[in-house]
């Protein structure tokens, strides 16, 4: 049965000001779902049907200029309290009824995916493929997390000496306040969610200020599926509310995703407070390059640099930013690179035709044009895509390095940064220092066809993902584990079968019998 937790909500009078979302990207003229053709060719199942499903479900779902209100730091103190009440009556339910709740929920993102995609689309920007591919992999964490969770909580009886039973027991923690970014509002901030309550933690859930509609809807189908209203708290604010949940005298738990300067300061907080120890997992951004050697299929190479650097504006964590081209074939493929770059089209995310879409708003817009323009002064900037003047479109850039080690900061959208690199000797391996010595280690893509060199990079790469002959984002929940270490993040890996063992605490039992 669903336990119920005692009914404790903040009173109305704690909850702040309506704050709109800020990003009314654009007007939303009502023929954008027409069916058309990507110019590209790119299938995506079915299109046309995803297409008329999702002018059907516009109707209905909640517009981007929708108000919410935010916590204030008061009524997040009283979703602490509520959430560590519900939390013994959660945590008592069997380990089977909390992954069949959590298994609903993917049911229902599944059933909801039209609203979910127009709000992807509306609220952060989502073009139409990135959008579903964030549906399918918030789903995807949901049934992972729930299936590893029967398999880590079943009793293990440990050895020992005849007259002595040893057993492992696996229990929750207490409440997990969970932290997670605008880049995947839904994606990740359900499976920062859906971990820590299939491993029978209640929750406090803040989601980034410039993506709360999205938040709330995961949160009303999560609550829908079964999980007990107290025990799943929305504490939708800004980063001051974070910094109030991490260091509440509740917390049992901290799951982060975003910056690693976020990161920083978290990991600060927590240890400069005075209460329990609490596990902190932390999954942060990447200086992440691809290295392309004079063997490679540069057809390919060209595909996989577009995607891996240009898809979703550049704004994913896993994002090639330093592309690495061997002396030999840089000018042909920058060349190759440029006329292909050419082609891609920027602005609105809900045209199929759309292959890069806007920022996330105007301050990031404000804060790329700061960046492009040092570049462009000093002369860098090898390429310009076209882009719309109004809305926060930033276009595609390619900017010209003079060595692979100059890149040390996270640049957040789609800008490619380029490097040639000399094989001579150990001219490789020099090359990989120099990319490790940004401090990161997050994804690295490598092309080539000599097997020994991917061997080579295998032992060598400062990364957490290693994408070899391929492109470098969109990391399969449970075929590729994902995540970094060094600045990139403490692990466990995401969607990886060790990711909820940090989410709960073991019990050693010994009987003398
Ligand atoms: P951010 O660090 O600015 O914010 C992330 C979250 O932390 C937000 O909810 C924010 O309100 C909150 N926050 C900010 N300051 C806080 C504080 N002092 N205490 C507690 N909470 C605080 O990041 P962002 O701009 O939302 O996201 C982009 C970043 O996320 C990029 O660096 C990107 O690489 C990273 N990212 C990493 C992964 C991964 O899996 N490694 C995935 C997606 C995004
Ligand atoms: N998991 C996301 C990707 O692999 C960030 O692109």
């Amino acid at each position: 049965a669903t336990p119920e937790g005692e009914l404790l909500q903040p009173p109305a009078d704690l909850i702040g000001d309506p704050s709109h979302a800020r990003h009314s990207h654009l007007p939303l003229p009502r023929d954008l779902f027409a069916p058309r053709k990507n110019s590209r060719g790119v299938e995506f199942g079915d299109r046309e049907a995803l297409a008329s499903l999702l002018e059907e479900t516009r109707e209905h779902a909640p517009r981007c200029d929708d108000a919410i209100a935010i916590a204030t730091r008061e009524s997040a103190r009283v979703a602490m309290a509520a959430a560590a009440g519900a939390f013994p009556a959660w945590e008592r339910t069997d380990v089977e009824t909390r992954a069949a709740i959590i298994e609903r929920a993917a049911d229902l993102v599944e059933t909801k995916r039209g609203e979910l995609i127009a709000l992807l689309q509306d609220e952060a920007g989502k073009t139409l493929d990135d959008a579903l591919a964030e549906v399918r992999e918030a789903a995807d964490l949901c049934r992972y997390y729930a299936s590893e969770a029967r398999l880590l909580f079943r009793e293990r009886p440990l050895p020992g000496p005849t007259g002595e039973d040893n057993r492992l027991i696996r229990r929750g923690r207490g409440v997990f306040v969970c932290i997670s970014p605008w880049n995947f509002p839904l994606a990740i901030f359900t499976g920062q969610v859906a971990a820590a309550l299939v491993c029978g933690n209640s929750v406090a859930a803040k989601p980034a200020a410039q993506t709360p509609l999205v938040a709330r809807a995961a949160i009303t189908l999560l609550h829908e599926a079964g999980v007990p209203r107290n025990a799943l708290q929305f504490v939708p604010g800004g980063a001051d509310i974070g910094a109030a949940l991490v260091v509440d005298a509740q917390t049992a738990g901290v799951v982060f995703t975003g910056s690693s300067e976020t990161a920083r300061a978290i990991h600060r907080a927590l240890a400069a407070s005075d209460g329990p120890i609490v596990p902190f997992v932390a999954e942060t951004g990447g200086v992440n390059a691809m290295i392309v050697d004079s063997t490679a299929l540069l057809e390919q190479v060209i595909d996989d640099v577009l995607a891996s650097a240009f898809r979703s504006a550049g704004q994913r964590c896993s994002a090639l930013r330093l592309l690495c081209l061997q002396e030999e074939i840089y000018d042909d493929a920058l060349a190759m690179l440029i006329g292909a770059a050419r082609e891609l089209r920027v602005g609105d995310p809900r045209d199929l035709s759309t292959h890069v879409g806007p920022v996330i708003d105007a301050e990031a817009k404000a804060a790329l044009d700061a960046y492009l323009s040092r570049r462009r002064a000093e002369g860098s900037v090898l390429f310009a895509a076209q882009a719309p003047q109004s809305g926060s479109f930033v276009a595609p850039h390619i900017v010209a390095l003079t060595r692979a080690g100059e890149l040390r900061e996270e640049i957040f959208g789609p800008v490619l940064h380029v490097a040639r690199w000399r094989a001579g000797e150990n001219g490789f391996a020099r090359l990989v220092e120099e990319i490790a010595a940004s401090g990161f280690g997050l994804t690295m893509g490598l092309h080539s066809r000599i097997e020994t060199r991917i061997s080579e990079l295998a032992e060598l790469t400062p990364s957490g993902n290693l994408y070899v002959n391929r492109n470098m984002i969109g990391a399969v929940v449970g075929s590729q584990p994902f995540g970094g270490w060094r600045a990139s993040g403490t692990g466990p890996k995401a969607g990886g079968p060790d990711y909820l063992r940090r989410f709960l605490r073991e019990v050693t039992l010994t009987v003398n019998t």
